[in-house]
């Protein structure tokens, strides 16, 4: 049956044609106070979802919408290690990387969470050895720098959460400068490595699959670097300046992985849930092992939360229905993510491949096409940057999008020098003005301003445009780790609901085949004739262009 069957989506269609149709946002504000019933708080993060176009009756209903979509028992079975991934027949395990070490949980007959952390204390072995300056290169020289090597999960976790947590940084460390190399085209490398020492640099080769042509072409860049200062002994420049992260160690060690160095995870680790892992190696570099178990333990914080808070009070439960509300009852599909602190810079991007590479589907778990739309366009930016730049079309635009406002109450608390301290808290002061300002202004429009407003129609502001406001003490590793967990069962409580596997990814690997195919066409030059005459002429112009 279609959830859109379900007695409880019929009661939400009908609750939004009756009672719902022209409410504005301001009028829901003046029926009374909404902070006290539309707002939660859990593991340190309070989100205030009052500036939904919600009322008593529609969260009423959105709760039942869950209880029918049978969403309880979901968290359960993902929980406990069921095979919730139906297409790759696997469970979806990445909350038992942060269990904690006195915990158990038998999936299929074997104690997960001992590997686990023998898995953790492998990685803390590599990092003490960095972090003395105790990892030496081909020439015996310290290890300076180190290159992360990685795509889409391998390699936005670790970058958002190391540019997020850089003042977390372990010190009196051996000092470990930290690049990250992703995209295909070498434009990273071709920036860092001229700047970089062969016989200090370490590169980490990050790849779930150890299959992926990105990262391996990175690589191959890399060791060649390397052995045009180093000399060709492809044996020891692999030994000594790269470290693997995979699933696969029959594959590292093909490649040349010592297995000393081959850090493991598991399957049911999916890659853009294996921050956790030893995908996270870059993150305990940059904050240290103590700083990498805080992590763990704000993202467990939020798993004991929505394993055990009731639907009415669970934070991913309750944000979830908010997104299902605004996408499949107002058809708001653009969701966008706007942080009010420059070190969550990357936090959109790494949102950006969570909720639409895992809940970008359109077939059932029974396989058939939905017929309700899913994950919506998800995007974002740092706010007070976006304000100048795309804020127009939130404010006047056509369509709506909804926001998430995300901002730390505290900063700069740490920064000693007073007159410096004093000035970045003016900012950040003014960083929040701004965030509560959008909020407000979205919601209300032209009510914001007391006066009566007389201005022409293109200076005005239609408002009940919603939004949800995520506030924090402080962003540490506890409530970054709490944060992302969030996000996280926000997409499985919405893949439940539209019934959709949200932890396969089978949409990326046509278009992986045929880029090989084509490599082989421009490399070959010829194989192109039964191409479309787009595709065709596109690679003609390659060759012509090559050719001078
Ligand atoms: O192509 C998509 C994808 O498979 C993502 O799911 C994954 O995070 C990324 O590529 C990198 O994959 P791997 O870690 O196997 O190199």
């Amino acid at each position: 049956m279609s959830i859109r069957e379900t007695s409880a989506w019929q009661a939400l269609e009908t609750h939004l044609y009756k009672d719902m149709h022209d409410v504005h946002l301001k009028q829901l504000f003046q029926d009374g106070p909404r902070f006290e019933q539309f707002s939660r708080s859990a593991a340190g993060i309070t989100l205030d979802f009052s500036k939904q176009r919600i009322k008593s009756e529609t969260f009423d209903k959105l709760l039942d919408l869950a209880r029918e979509a049978g969403v309880p028992k979901a968290i359960e079975r993902l929980l406990s290690g069921e095979r919730v991934n139906h297409t790759e027949d696997r469970p979806a395990l990445h909350t038992a990387l942060r269990l904690p070490k006195d915990a158990t949980l038998h999936v299929e007959g074997e104690d997960i969470v001992a590997a686990v952390h023998k898995s953790l204390a492998r990685m803390e072995t590599l990092v003490t050895k960095l972090h003395a300056g105790q990892w030496r290169g081909a020439t015996g020289k310290a290890v300076t720098d180190v290159v992360n090597l990685g795509v889409g999960g391998s390699d936005l976790g670790p970058l958002m959460i190391t540019t997020a947590l850089d003042e977390f940084a372990a010190d009196d460390v051996h000092e470990i400068n930290l690049h990250f190399a992703s995209t295909i085209d070498g434009s990273q490398l071709a920036e860092v490595l001229p700047q970089l020492n062969p016989e200090t640099t370490l590169f980490i080769y990050s790849s779930k699959s150890f299959g992926t042509i990105d990262t391996a072409a990175n690589a191959q860049t890399a060791v060649d670097w390397l052995k045009s200062i180093l000399g060709d002994d492809d044996t020891l420049i692999k030994r000594q300046h790269f470290i693997g992260v995979s699933t696969k160690p029959e594959k590292m060690t093909e490649w040349g992985i010592d297995p000393e160095h081959q850090l493991l995870f598991w399957d049911w680790v999916g890659g853009r849930y294996s921050l956790w892992s030893a995908i996270g190696l870059p993150i305990a570099l940059r904050i240290g092992m103590e700083g990498f178990r805080r992590l763990l333990d704000g993202a467990h914080r939020m798993d004991e939360h929505f394993r055990s808070a009731p639907v009415e009070d669970n934070l991913p439960v309750l944000f979830a229905l908010l997104g299902i509300w605004n996408v499949n009852f107002l058809d708001i599909r653009s969701h966008a993510v706007l942080p009010y602190d420059g070190r969550l810079k990357h936090l959109p991007g790494y949102f950006q491949q969570l909720e639409m590479e895992s809940n970008g589907k359109s077939v059932t778990n029974e396989g058939e096409k939905v017929d309700y739309s899913t994950c919506p366009v998800l995007w974002g930016e740092i706010g007070p940057n976006g304000q100048h730049a795309f804020y127009q079309l939130l404010h006047q635009g056509t369509q709506s999008v909804a926001c998430d406002f995300l901002a730390p109450i505290d900063r700069y608390s740490n920064v000693e020098e007073e007159g410096l301290r004093n000035n970045l808290k003016t900012q950040h002061r003014l960083a929040l003005a701004n965030c509560f300002a959008q909020s407000r202004v979205l919601m209300l429009g032209d009510d914001a301003v007391s006066s009566e407003n007389e201005a022409p129609i293109y200076k005005r502001y239609q408002g009940n445009q919603p939004s949800s406001t995520l506030l924090f003490e402080r962003l540490d590793p506890e409530t970054l780790g709490a944060l992302v967990a969030l996000y996280e069962h926000k997409v499985f409580v919405q893949g439940t609901i539209w019934n959709i596997d949200s932890f396969d990814q089978w949409g990326v690997e046509l278009g992986k085949q045929i880029a090989n195919e084509t490599d082989s066409i421009l490399r070959n030059h010829a194989g192109h004739e039964n191409m479309d005459d787009s595709s065709r002429h596109l690679i003609e112009a390659v060759w012509n262009l090559s050719s001078h």
